[in-house]
């Protein structure tokens, strides 16, 4: 518990009613799997709530697809400046996502039922993140749309992350990603650190190369008459 309290602070307390109802009405409802309660704190709470380390301040933040409340929950435990959505379509988890918010008190959280590539009009974010959702390839057409230019995707990512952003490369640039990075976090506090992929947002997309291409067209009349 150690690392527990580094990390979190005067959180703590908050974070261990967290992980008790995780371990209690997470697996009872099937959100848990039993064998993970052992383990709760290294691969789970600590593994998400290490990613606070790469995330400005007073940013709004949508967690796509948040599951129990991973990182989403987490995240605004240990970052109260934080503006989080969770974003998730299935009821009887933005249920128990509720309950979390209303047990934990957290008032810089709101639960949105929904799938990422339904919403994409409502927000124009600083950081989105995403754990064990979708592989890179999909993720980004999700996640980019929902960000400000310059916005952040920040995806927890597991061996696989490099071959995922190769992978991905053509999506990248469709959707107007503006640069992208590995990097690691929670060095010395889990192990294995925790990987993430990080993809800055650029100002066009699919959306602003549509828009682009009439007026290039335009112009390339003009000079050839
Ligand atoms: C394997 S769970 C991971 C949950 C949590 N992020 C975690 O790490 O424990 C994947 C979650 O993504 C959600 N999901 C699937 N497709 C989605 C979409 N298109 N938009 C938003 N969430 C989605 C699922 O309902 C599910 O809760």
């Amino acid at each position: 518990m150690g690392i527990a309290r580094e990390v979190f602070g005067g959180a703590l307390p908050v974070a261990e009613r967290y992980a008790a109802f995780l371990a209690d009405a997470g697996v009872e409802r099937g959100l848990i799997g039993p064998r993970e309660v052992d383990r709760l704190w290294e691969r789970h709470l600590i593994n998400c709530a290490v990613v606070s380390e790469v995330i400005p301040a007073d940013a709004r933040v949508v967690d796509i697809g948040s599951g129990a409340g991973l990182p989403g929950i987490v995240l605004a435990i240990v970052r109260p400046d934080l503006r989080i959505t969770l974003l998730e379509p299935l009821l009887r988890r933005t249920n128990f996502l509720n309950e979390c918010v209303e047990m934990l008190d957290l008032p810089n959280v709101e639960v949105r039922r929904g799938r990422a590539e339904d919403v994409a009009d409502e927000f124009s974010v600083d950081v989105v993140t995403a754990r064990a959702v979708a592989p890179l390839e999909r993720l980004v057409g999700w996640a980019l749309p929902l960000l400000r230019p310059g916005g952040e995707l920040l995806a927890l990512k597991g061996e696989r992350a490099a071959a995922e952003l190769e992978e991905a490369a053509d999506v990248l640039e469709r959707f107007g990603a503006r640069t992208t990075e590995l990097l690691q976090v929670g060095q010395g506090m889990v192990d294995p650190p925790t990987t993430l992929v990080r993809v800055v947002a650029g100002r066009g997309g699919v959306v602003g190369r549509r828009q682009r291409a009439p007026r290039r067209a335009k112009r390339s009349r003009k000079r050839s008459s």
